[in-house]
């Protein structure tokens, strides 16, 4: 029994850890719209780091969004760490998040600084991604379907049954797809695209990246994601090929933000500091999530997709990000594409 005690002692003090000193570095709420793996790798590293006790759920960037203006009055988040810009500037933009300027914010790329700068520094960047689609060479060598390059050739016939694509209410990738066809053909074309595209989709997901692991797993063709993620498919070994549309592409700055009326603020700040320093990003890698980091001193995965290479669109991300713009946009989404979903 002594040396169980003693064990358990030793352990303890080697992690540095003991009741007394969690007790005292307290909890943090945090809301994660990541993949699920850099989530927990996040998370323990963090509670290894600082001895928080961190309460993480995983939600979709809208879903997130949803959840925090519902919660508005007696906010149960304290944090809400990745997930696209645009459903975070929304909530910058409603009050429901709080200004903070870290100290890290120096390290970061323009691009980062510069979403922290158009919100009141109540959101910040953290990771970039382009979207496109990922396809399963497989099902395509079988069926004999020819590679789609460009968002046009999504449209044909071929591909009837064969796309999916997730539900922009609860996705911020399907949401940053909705406004970048908005932004590259117009609005009423781009309603026009997409209830021609309604066609060949088979369905619409909750999450974001859901439909390129259908597609890695061989339950659809393609799927409509952020690069990244068909990228994180084939680096699994799935028979998934990349591509970025010759039309042209939107793109998300991943996000960070801390709730008005964070109960846990100061562990919050903790958090935010950390997440935005190159060590934290550098994780991304080992958690197969390859996104391109915000801070300059953090390891780009060489997997990453490489912007250069992309043809980008200049996304207009304070005005898709506007509550007026978003809600509109979705709303007529519901009305003209859910409302008909197959
Ligand atoms: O899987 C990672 C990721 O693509 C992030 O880059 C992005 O911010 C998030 O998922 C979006 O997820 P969703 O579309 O489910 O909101």
């Amino acid at each position: 029994m002594r040396s169980i005690f003693i064990a358990m002692a030793a352990l303890a003090a080697s992690l540095q850890w003991s009741p007394s000193a969690a007790l005292a570095a307290g909890s943090l709420n945090l809301i994660c719209s990541a993949d699920v793996v850099i989530c927990e790798l996040m998370k323990d590293n963090f509670e290894k780091n600082t001895g928080i006790q961190v309460n993480m759920v995983r939600l979709s960037s809208g879903e997130t969004y949803a959840k925090i203006r519902a919660e508005a009055r007696n906010p149960k988040t304290d944090i809400w760490w990745a997930g696209t810009g645009d459903p975070h500037l929304q909530a910058a933009s409603e009050g429901l998040t709080q200004e903070y300027k870290s100290p890290l914010l120096d390290q970061l790329h323009d691009w980062a600084r510069k979403q922290a700068e158009s919100a009141g520094f109540r959101t910040v960047g953290v990771y970039a991604g382009a979207l496109g689609w990922g396809y399963n060479t497989d099902i395509f060598a079988k069926k004999e379907l020819k590679e789609p390059k460009c968002w046009a050739d999504l449209l044909d016939s071929s591909y009837k049954g064969e796309i999916q694509i997730a539900n922009p209410n609860s996705s911020g990738t399907a949401y940053t797809a909705l406004a970048s066809l908005v932004q590259i053909m117009g609005e009423d074309q781009a309603f026009d695209y997409l209830k021609k595209l309604n066609a060949n989709v088979s369905q619409y997901t909750k999450s974001g990246s859901a439909p390129v692991k259908a597609a890695a797993r061989g339950e659809t063709a393609i799927g409509i994601v952020f690069l990244h993620d068909a990228v994180a498919q084939k680096v699994e070994g799935f028979p998934v090929q990349i591509v970025a549309p010759c039309e042209g592409t939107g793109y998300e700055i991943g996000s960070m933000s801390i709730i008005k009326g964070a109960r846990n603020l100061e562990n919050a700040r903790k958090w935010y500091d950390w997440a935005l320093s190159g060590e934290a990003q550098s994780l991304m890698r080992e958690a197969k999530s390859f996104q391109l980091p915000s801070n300059r001193n953090a390891t780009v995965p060489p997997e990453a997709p490489k912007f250069e290479n992309i043809k980008l669109i200049d996304y207009d991300f304070t005005k898709y990000g506007d509550p007026t713009v978003r809600k509109q946009l979705l709303e007529r989404w519901d009305r003209e594409i859910g409302a008909n979903a197959n």
